[in-house]
């Protein structure tokens, strides 16, 4: 294992400041710290700001689902990158949901990548086909095409930093996605760090983290965690529940053990 096991809940829009605070307490509870796993909380933009004051951040660092790409500017009801940083350690950009459900362009994941690179917060980069462009064959196509597009402006050394999530559009609760099967997925790790390899180098491409997006929970997490190239999870719903995503922690670190025993 290169570095640590990143393990995310992106807590989507739900849960209010009450309810995240809840979770944090439970999750402090049942979660131990572990100097070979990064645990990431992703609440809603307005919980970010109580749930800082409340995490200890050797256990936890924080994330934000999403934010708009001018630092500053009349975009009424938006929140900027700029005013995140020092907040967040970490954002999602291009979640299938906001390419999905508000048309995000690949042009405007691009754009929100540079701003969240520019004021200092590490993304984790979604990318993933529908169900149509797998069954049309187009899969390499459309990783491609969104990895190339997002990562544009950004350096070598910026990129090795980065985080990027496989969540194959198919296999996502919300658009009532089949499971995958965990060892399908290793090719699709392969292949992004293929790309980034031919764009930006070896040592960013080994430094860069892929996790898996797709749905997991805790009877399945490990057999993503156990492929090869992938370097922890997104989890999605089961980080609502604080039993099930203590256990794809735990599960992680057992997983961390035993390969370092092997
Ligand atoms: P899910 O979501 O785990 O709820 O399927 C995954 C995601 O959207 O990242």
């Amino acid at each position: 294992m290169k570095q640590r096991t990143l393990i995310v809940g992106n807590w989507k829009m739900h849960l209010n400041v009450q309810q995240s605070s809840l979770l944090v307490s439970r999750l402090h509870e049942h979660i131990a710290m572990h100097r070979d796993i990064e645990v990431v909380l992703a609440p809603s933009l307005l919980s970010l700001q109580p749930i800082s004051l409340e995490i200890d951040r050797r256990k936890f660092r924080l994330s934000a689902q999403d934010a708009f790409d001018a630092d500053e500017g009349p975009q009424t009801g938006e929140v900027s990158f700029a005013m995140l940083e020092g907040l967040v350690h970490y954002s999602i950009i291009g979640h299938s949901a906001r390419r999905i459900y508000f048309g995000e362009t690949l042009q405007q994941v691009r754009d929100k990548m540079q701003a969240c690179v520019r004021n200092k917060i590490t993304p984790i980069l979604c990318i993933g086909e529908t169900k149509q462009e797998r069954l049309a064959g187009e899969t390499r196509r459309v990783l491609h095409d969104q990895l190339t597009t997002a990562l544009t402006h950004l350096t070598a050394a910026e990129v090795a930093d980065l985080v990027i999530a496989y969540e194959p559009v198919w296999a996502i609760s919300t658009f009532q996605g089949e499971k995958s099967r965990p060892s399908d997925m290793q090719q699709a790790f392969v292949y992004i760090r293929d790309q980034v390899e031919a764009l930006y180098g070896a040592k960013a491409a080994q430094a860069v983290r892929v996790l898996y997006g797709g749905s997991v929970d805790a009877h399945d997490a490990a057999l993503y965690l156990e492929l090869e190239d992938c370097d922890g999870v997104l989890v999605g719903a089961a980080s609502l529940n604080y039993k099930q995503f203590s256990e794809i922690v735990n599960q992680a670190h057992v997983l961390n053990i035993k390969r370092k025993n092997d």
